[in-house]
């Protein structure tokens, strides 16, 4: 009954405040900033708190005009965005300190923002101090041992990871990704579903298509000691996937986080089909998992090209995916969202190489 009642009261409560609440930071996007003369952040920044941000090309002039009013004068979230370590690469943040309510105030003609991401960190985060953060545009780090890493960007963004090579090229690694940032990680702080987490030798490296503003790996540092493949990114997702050992595709702004509302930008199509080939040379055995809220009129299609075999699968729970079994060198996934932005779906899976008898 109790529980019942605090669902009831999040979900009410991230109606009314927009941006993506986790325990330890927020998420915000251009939707909490249009129409709105003032944004505070309460409570985040009350002893210590650092500040991240990613804009694009288009939406600098707006962001300059967005300013966080710290205690040494204004700062525009287009100045934070733009704070890189030059010799590292990583992004550099704005750090605010004993700030109970900190306001960000829209100076745009009315009152305008376009794409953008702004994380607010708590220091009491997981990882704060630790974790290395990137902008995803001309990102590359070369091989290197880590134990947690957050991507940013305002544009979808794709994400490789090499296979291990060198003198450990045949060493596992455990990698857990999460759509959020770096103080989410695990499973201490926020229920996030991990979107892949493989434990595995010789590590087979993975692509990502993030179709939202931030993601975080973590490295399993106390069992595998050893550097991982190099990671680079690049902007924009591709609709044809290399069937790798595991991996996921999700919908625009799908994160998965329970009671959170999902991330938003004015460059996600709600629209138009949503169509996606997973293709190997070898047909593998698949292990899939299908989370959506989507309607019987809007089921997520699977398609095994392989034998024509369809799976419709529409309105599972979020805590409890679909799972189910496939052999296959050719899936198709088809979705036709319902228009509202309200709906989203998962596709997660691990496979193995059919050996050829
Ligand atoms: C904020 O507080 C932290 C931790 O006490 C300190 O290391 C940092 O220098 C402070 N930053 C600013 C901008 O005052
Ligand atoms: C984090 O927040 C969730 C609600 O979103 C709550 O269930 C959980 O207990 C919190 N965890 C911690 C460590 O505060
Ligand atoms: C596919 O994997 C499942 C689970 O590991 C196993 O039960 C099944 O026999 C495998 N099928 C084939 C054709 O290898
Ligand atoms: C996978 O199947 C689709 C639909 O039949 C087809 O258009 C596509 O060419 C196939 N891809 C590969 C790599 O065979
Ligand atoms: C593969 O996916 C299945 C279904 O989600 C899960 O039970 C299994 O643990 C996964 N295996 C690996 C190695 O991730």
């Amino acid at each position: 009954m109790i529980g019942r009642a605090l669902v009831v009261f999040l979900i009410g409560l991230s109606f009314t405040e927009a941006r993506v609440d986790f325990n330890h930071s927020k998420i915000y996007d251009e939707f909490d900033f249009k129409g709105q003369s003032t944004v505070t952040i309460d409570g985040l920044c009350r002893d210590s708190c650092r500040i991240y941000a990613s804009i694009t090309q288009e939406s600098k002039a707006q962001a300059a005009n967005l300013l966080i009013q710290t205690a040494k004068g204004f700062v525009s979230v287009a100045d934070v965005a733009a704070r890189v370590d030059p010799a590292t690469k990583q992004k550099l943040y704005l750090e605010v300190n004993n700030t109970a309510s900190l306001a960000i105030v829209n100076a745009n003609s009315q009152l305008s923002a376009g794409p953008l991401v702004l994380y607010v960190v708590n220091q009491a985060g997981g990882f704060f101090g630790y974790a290395e953060i990137y902008e995803a545009e001309g990102f590359y780090r070369p091989t290197g041992l880590i134990s947690a890493l957050t991507v940013m960007s305002a544009r979808p963004f794709t994400l490789k990871q090499a296979h291990t090579q060198g003198p450990t090229a045949g060493a596992p690694e455990g990698v857990l990704a999460q759509m959020a940032g770096y103080d989410a990680l695990g499973y201490a702080s926020d229920p996030c579903p991990y979107l892949y987490n493989l434990i595995y030798g010789p590590f087979p490296g993975f692509t990502f298509e993030v179709n939202g503003p931030i993601i975080s790996l973590q490295y399993d540092l106390n069992q595998f000691h050893f550097p991982p493949g190099d990671l680079s990114a690049t902007i924009g997702i591709s609709n044809k996937r290399q069937l790798e050992r595991a991996g996921w595709l999700g919908s625009p702004g799908f994160h998965g986080c329970l009671n959170k509302q999902p991330y938003r930008s004015s460059l996600y199509d709600f629209s138009t089909l949503f169509h996606a080939e997973v293709t190997n040379d070898q047909p593998e055995n698949m292990s899939i998992d299908v989370v959506t809220n989507s309607d019987d009129d809007h089921p997520v299609l699977l398609v095994n090209q392989d034998n024509q075999v369809v799976y419709g699968i529409s309105d599972t729970s979020d805590c409890s995916p679909m799972s189910f079994g496939v052999n296959s060198q050719n899936l198709t996934i088809n979705w036709q969202p319902d228009g509202t932005g309200n709906t989203h779906f998962m596709v997660r899976w691990n496979s193995t190489i059919i050996p050829k008898v």
